[in-house]
């Protein structure tokens, strides 16, 4: 059984019932102390609360993932209320708001907007966690990939293609300081979110239906036990990886 027992945990874009707080959820079950962040506040607030009443310990705060300050405000309330940061996930982004214009035609304030949530949101978080993982000896990071990142057939897709090349950058270097870095790389999961994307019924359901060798879709839960490996002891070994839980959607040697 994985423990994280004493632990402490950050969560971004935990402020929706969607993968965030399921995220959230098996990393308090197995015993850490998490921080659930998202812009939206008053979601940050509610799944903390969800998950209190549960038993867990945690705390929501806002933060917005394109604002280094606000980042920083993040982490020391972990710091002050937790003792510091052992495992980040960022799981925060735009995703079902994003449109779906082909590349060439692309505007450029959107991309700049998925961009620096995405994918730059990631790499501040990061640089924002390290100095207390390393105070610690060592931590986990885990990124939300997507399996519409393998091969990028969006704009959204490529900022989660983007994900995964950082996790490999973040993973050669941080290794000396025993932080591993891995992605997982989800198909399509009925959240909420997931269903604004492709609605019940609609074509691009359909399609992707089609793409998996079992089930292409799945439910956050489907997502715990690799987050559970990637953040515990039996994950190790493993760093630089992007995981896929996709039903065998994308399939990589
Ligand atoms: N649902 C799916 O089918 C699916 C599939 C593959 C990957 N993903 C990824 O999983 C993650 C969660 O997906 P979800 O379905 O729960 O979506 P969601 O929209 O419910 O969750 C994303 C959260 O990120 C927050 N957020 C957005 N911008 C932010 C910012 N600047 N700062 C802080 N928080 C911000 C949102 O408020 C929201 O609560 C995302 O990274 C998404 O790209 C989802």
């Amino acid at each position: 059984v994985s423990d994280l027992q004493g632990k402490v945990a950050i969560v971004t874009g935990g402020g929706s019932n969607g993968i965030g707080r399921q995220y959230a959820r098996t990393l308090g079950n197995a015993g850490a102390s998490v921080v659930v962040a998202d812009i939206n506040e008053e979601g940050a607030l509610a799944t903390a609360k969800v998950l209190e009443d549960e038993g867990i310990r945690a705390l929501g705060v806002k933060v917005d993932v394109t604002d280094p300050q606000s980042i920083g405000a993040m982490v020391e309330t972990a710091r002050e209320h937790f003792g510091g940061v052992d495992i980040l996930i960022n799981n925060a982004a735009l995703m079902a708001e994003l449109s779906h214009t082909p590349l060439v035609e692309y505007p450029l304030d959107e991309w700049n907007l998925i961009i620096a949530v995405n994918v730059t949101g990631v790499l501040l978080c990061t640089q924002a966690v390290v100095p207390s993982m390393r105070e610690r000896g060592g931590g986990r990071i885990v990124n939300q990939s997507s399996a519409g990142g393998f091969p990028p057939g969006s704009a959204y897709g490529l900022s989660k293609y983007t994900v995964s090349g950082l996790t490999m950058g973040l993973a050669r270097q941080l290794g000396k300081d025993n932080i591993l870095v891995n992605a997982i790389a989800p198909g399509l999961v009925n959240t909420d979110a997931g269903f604004r994307l492709a609605p019940e019924g609609s074509a691009s359901r359909e399609r992707i239906g089609h793409l998996a060798a079992t089930r292409a879709f799945g439910v956050p839960e489907d997502l715990s036990g690799v987050l559970l490996l990637l953040t515990s002891r039996d994950g190790d070994w493993i760093t630089g990886q992007t995981i896929s839980a996709d039903g065998g959607w994308v399939m990589r040697a």
